[in-house]
């Protein structure tokens, strides 16, 4: 059975969608950079190993990844999963975890990467929104995509409203595609690209507004 190790930032609740999916794998640790994340006592509450590696506590970047590769590989994990963890990570970290690391963020990458996703959505108009499941590469929100969520943005939204949208589909997509990627479902080609093995292809249109 495949090991994972999920970073969390904060509230943790993709991490708890994770949780309490009955994935096919061992949660082996939740480790945190923050020590007042909401999400590690949800952890200790499923009885999941927590640890926590404060950023405020290294001199630069490159010192920070290497305490938390340390801590990470300290529970062998076959999976990372960024669940809300707020950090970018350096090339060389990315790196070694190569086709491992895995990242969940709100919005239909490669549009709106970065922060403040749904505001700038909100501001550009943009009828259709959503969130992306993807490998990590050392271009921040740019890796190789395993699933996305589209939802759609209804004319009386507030940032509030369409985050809610967008996290209630995120707690859908994240189990799923650690699912595949445990059940060793997915194949990323040398091209960057993700293959779903055994799969039929299936999904449907979403007109935002809708058709009449
Ligand atoms: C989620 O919406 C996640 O997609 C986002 O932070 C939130 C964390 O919530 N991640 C990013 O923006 C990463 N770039 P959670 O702690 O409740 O899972």
């Amino acid at each position: 059975m495949k090991n994972i190790v999920i970073l969390i930032s904060g509230r943790g609740s993709n991490m708890q969608a994770l949780l309490e999916a009955k994935l096919p794998c061992r949660i082996a640790a939740v480790i945190s950079n923050r020590v007042d994340a909401e999400g590690l006592s949800i952890a200790k509450a499923h009885g999941i190993p927590t640890a926590v590696v404060e950023h405020r506590n290294y001199a630069d970047r490159d010192s920070f990844d290497t305490a938390l590769a340390k801590s990470i590989d300290a529970f062998n994990p076959d999976f990372v999963a960024l669940a809300g963890f707020m950090r970018i990570l350096s090339a060389g970290f990315v790196a070694r975890y190569h086709g491992r690391l895995i990242n969940i963020h709100p919005s239909l990458l490669p549009a709106y990467g970065s922060l403040n996703t749904h505001a700038r959505a909100l501001h550009d108009g943009v009828k259709i929104h959503g969130c992306t499941v993807h490998f990590v590469t050392p271009d921040l929100d740019h890796g190789p995509i395993i699933i996305q969520a589209a939802v759609p943005v209804l004319q009386d939204d507030t940032e509030q409203t369409l985050a809610a949208r967008v996290l209630r589909e995120e707690h859908r997509i994240y189990p799923q595609a650690m699912r595949w990627l445990c059940t060793d479902q997915i194949e990323l080609t040398g091209q960057g690209k993700v293959l779903l093995k055994r799969r039929k292809q299936i999904g449907h249109t979403l007109f935002s507004p809708g058709l009449e």
